[in-house]
């Protein structure tokens, strides 16, 4: 198998946030996407050995900050490559609380989330998602992965479901 070929797939990049023992953590994830609309619910890949995995397991509940084209790179580096469990990753990243969750600033909107369901793979778990809450922040054009491959010339991490073993 041509394992490239993956990388034809479509996604966003998004810093996905929650609150644990009153402090802000998260990671950065591509693999979000629509699952229903009625109730509107969303799917997203989380490696087991993330920081982000274990917190959303224990609390359940977390944003979405969905990055733009204009959004800082330094957001995708400091929550894609490094972890909660060493760093305080939102004393570097500015952010705003809406609905007491952290939403980077300079995202270009942000979803609320509870968790509904989950399913294991060997290496991520599955979560699914009903969206509460959400809104648009500006009008800058979302974030592609493709974008931040060919534009910024970003990397993927091993974590990343997208990952590819070479
Ligand atoms: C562009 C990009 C996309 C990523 N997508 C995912 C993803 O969908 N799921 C995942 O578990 N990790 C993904 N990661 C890796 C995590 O963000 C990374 O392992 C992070 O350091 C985990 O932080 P934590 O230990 O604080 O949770 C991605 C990283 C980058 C840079």
């Amino acid at each position: 198998m041509n394992n490239n070929v993956l990388n034809n797939l479509s996604y966003g990049v998004y810093i996905v946030s929650c609150k644990i023992n009153d402090k802000y953590t998260g990671c950065t994830v591509n693999s979000i996407m629509q699952i229903t609309s009625s109730p509107v619910t969303i799917a997203l890949s989380v490696n087991k050995e993330n920081y982000t995995h274990s917190c959303l397991e224990e609390v359940k509940h977390f944003a979405v900050s969905i990055l733009s084209e204009k959004s800082n790179p330094l957001a995708i580096g400091t929550f894609g490559f490094r972890s909660g469990k060493d760093i305080n990753k939102f004393d570097i990243i500015p952010y705003e609380l809406i609905d007491g969750l952290p939403i980077i600033k300079d995202a270009c909107g942000y979803l609320i989330c509870n968790l509904i369901n989950k399913t294991e793979t060997a290496t991520h778990t599955i979560f699914l998602a009903e969206v509460i809450n959400g809104d648009i922040i500006d009008n800058n054009t979302p974030m592609t992965y493709s974008y931040y491959h060919n534009v910024i010339k970003g990397k993927t991490p091993k974590l990343a479901p997208t990952f590819i073993n070479d």
